[in-house]
């Protein structure tokens, strides 16, 4: 009888101190690295370095370059659809990896890149899908993101465009941003746009 209840004392006093132990380094806040058993958990922001939200803006200036040897943009899904009162068939979709300047003219100096697609998915009018992704090149900006999602009427004077996230110093980032046509060669069909971008974020 009593092999049988040391049996049962060691096993239990051993599950009781590991529950005890997991709550004391759930309790301490030990990084996720050590508590392996844990799925989800409530974070003091503060604890992440996430103090006080502010508001930036960034202009900029967007080309689309899809004519000569070395387009930055190309259509990478035919049309089916033909209609000439439409500059872009419905479907179409173009691959892109644009550069982003300081200023209208694409020499001056670059800040970033553009990369994404955007799809022509209006069946009357031309607006696009635009799914893309700022990666900055600049000083404290440097390697960091943000990713832009929205309808793009390209005919129209201002367009709005959501900021659906980033990375690094863009972490938790949202916000919009305004497109202004800013040149269009109705030769080459390559395109310069302004890009005013108003972001929240934390750093
Ligand atoms: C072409 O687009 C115009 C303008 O939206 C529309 O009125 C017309 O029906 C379209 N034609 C075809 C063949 O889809
Ligand atoms: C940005 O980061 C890359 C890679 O780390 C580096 O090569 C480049 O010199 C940096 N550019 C600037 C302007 O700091």
């Amino acid at each position: 009888m009593a092999q049988v209840a040391v049996g049962h004392v060691v096993p239990s006093a051993f599950l009781v101190f590991s529950l005890l132990f997991s709550s004391c380094f759930l309790a301490s806040g030990v990084g996720a690295d050590e508590v392996h058993e844990v799925f989800g958990r409530t974070l003091d922001p503060k604890l992440m370095g996430l103090k006080k939200e502010k508001l930036s803006h960034f202009r900029f200036y967007w080309h689309d370059i899809v004519s000569g040897k070395n387009p930055s943009s190309i259509e990478v899904i035919h049309s089916p659809i033909v209609n000439s009162s439409l500059l872009l068939g419905f479907g179409l979709v173009h691959m892109f990896d644009n550069r982003l300047t300081i200023s209208g003219d694409i020499n001056s100096k670059l800040v970033g890149r553009a990369q994404g697609f955007y799809a022509q998915a209006d069946l009357d009018e031309l607006a696009l899908l635009m799914t893309q992704n700022f990666v900055f090149l600049e000083g404290k900006y440097n390697g960091s993101t943000i990713t832009v999602l929205g309808r793009n009427s390209i005919l129209n004077t201002v367009r709005e465009l959501p900021i659906v996230g980033g990375s690094g110093a863009f972490r938790f980032a949202r916000g919009y941003v305004q497109a202004r046509t800013y040149n269009f060669d109705l030769n080459t069909l390559d395109a310069t746009v302004e890009y005013n971008v108003y972001v929240l974020h934390y750093e």
